[in-house]
């Protein structure tokens, strides 16, 4: 735990930023499309060629791993996160492959959490003994729902009784274990939203993500939408759905961490942590980023979103040349600025004004600060001389985009001052 005074988090598992480092690891198929997603998923036409994938997400780790090492110590690596699309359609072997490969490139702290994405379809729950075997040790399983015909709605290929098996194999394997629940669905009650959120909670989890359903742009949903055929909660019930959400979590000791995630206190997902807090991760696979500093720079990084694409960019330089990475730009200390408060103020303890300041040179006008404290949007908790915290209020956490927006606005050099 850090002392409050140095300006960071006192929030448990919270190391100096510059000690982490990270990686996302996107695994682009899933068994089908569900019609209000937009992440970076394909339904795979034919099978997928396990070898090349590993190849080519090793080529990347020898391409970043090269990088830094020629203008700095490669540090170990604290988390890993296996994404998707669907990862727990990866084979185990695979996983291990790239686990292996990171571990010998990089080396793991020994406390590092790896977490990886499961759907509850049985034949991925099967997995979940062996992928704990390769080191997996945290689960993140995509329930969406304890109503079987919502379940059907949302284009899920499993249905609850599946979901409770997948979430007792995770109990019996796993010692974290997280689940995933959309909430405001189309024609949800309140009433029926309690019900499921108290049986969700009834499983002891000590980590829940729950999203409130967003509408996508270029999905079925969207269209759908446009079209009347999906009654969305009204803005009002909207508010109802979060705020009963915060109340129910927070009786059971399962805390807001961020906008949308609620854990026992300690056992917050720390890969997130380190996106939140604006830290080092590399990205690997099919249209994932990445944040990576080399030397005194910087990168964001980002790669071809299409599988195929990707492989071929990865490949057409005789794997480790280049990497998958398409774009890798330097980021201005001014972006990092915007990147670290957008991210930070979505933390509920939100972000440490002499952090922002050491790692951006950047600090918030103090008239902004005011104007949002006035209007009830932020909490500014002294932390020692010249340091304190920018913490969003309940409401401020309820309005993120605005008060994120004008926190972003109130920017300036700290020679401006
Ligand atoms: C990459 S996806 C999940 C992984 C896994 N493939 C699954 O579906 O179970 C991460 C999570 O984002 C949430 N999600 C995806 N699209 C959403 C949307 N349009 N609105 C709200 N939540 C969404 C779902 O809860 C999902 O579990
Ligand atoms: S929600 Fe999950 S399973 Fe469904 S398409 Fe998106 S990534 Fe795939």
């Amino acid at each position: 735990m850090l002392n409050t005074s140095d300006g960071y988090l006192e929030t448990p598992n919270l190391q100096p930023i510059n000690e982490l480092f990270g990686v996302y690891v996107h695994w682009p198929f899933c068994a089908a499309k569900c019609p209000y997603c937009d992440f970076n998923s394909h339904v795979a036409k034919d099978k997928i060629d396990e070898q090349r994938f590993l190849k080519a997400y090793k080529s990347e780790i020898f391409h970043w791993a090269n990088q830094i090492h020629q203008k700095s110590e490669l540090k170990k690596i604290t988390s890993i996160f296996f994404g998707g699309g669907t990862p727990s359609l990866m084979s185990p072997a695979l996983v291990e492959g790239v686990l292996k490969e990171l571990e010998t490139t990089f080396g793991f702290a020994e406390t590092i959490e790896i977490s990886l994405e499961a759907n509850p379809q049985s034949v991925d729950a099967l997995k979940f003994k062996d992928l704990k075997q390769v080191g997996v040790n945290r689960l993140s399983i995509g329930v969406q729902s304890f109503n079987d015909q919502d379940l059907k709605t949302l284009g899920r290929l499993h249905d609850v009784s599946q979901a409770k098996q997948a979430i007792e194999i995770a109990q019996n394997h796993f010692d974290r274990f997280s689940f995933d629940l959309i909430y405001g669905r189309p024609k949800q009650t309140l009433a029926e939203w309690e019900a499921e959120l108290k049986e969700a909670i009834s499983h002891g989890t000590t980590h829940l993500s729950l999203y409130q359903l967003t509408i996508e742009p270029n999905t079925p949903y969207k269209k759908l939408y446009d079209a009347g055929k999906l009654i969305m909660p009204s803005e009002e019930l909207a508010v109802d759905f979060y705020e009963l959400t915060q109340e129910l979590c927070e009786s059971k000791g399962l805390h807001q961490y961020e906008v949308s995630n609620h854990a026992i206190k300690g056992e917050e997902a720390r890969h997130n942590l380190l996106y939140w807090r604006y830290g080092d991760f590399l990205g690997l696979g099919p249209g994932a980023h990445g944040r990576v500093t080399i030397g005194e720079k910087r990168l964001a990084t980002c790669t071809a979103k299409i599988p195929t694409k990707w492989l071929k960019a990865v490949e057409v330089t005789n794997y480790g040349q280049i990497g998958g990475a398409m774009e890798c730009e330097e980021i201005s200390k001014e972006t990092q600025a915007i990147e670290m408060v957008l991210m930070g103020m979505r933390l509920k303890t939100g972000i440490s004004s002499i952090e922002l300041l050491d790692r951006t040179g950047h600090q918030i006008h103090s008239a902004t600060i005011e104007q949002l404290q006035n209007d009830g949007l932020l909490k500014e908790n002294i932390r020692g001389q010249n340091t304190f915290q920018l913490v969003p209020t309940a409401k401020g956490t309820q309005l993120l985009n605005y008060m994120a927006g004008q926190l972003v606005e109130g920017l300036i050099e700290a020679s401006e001052r």
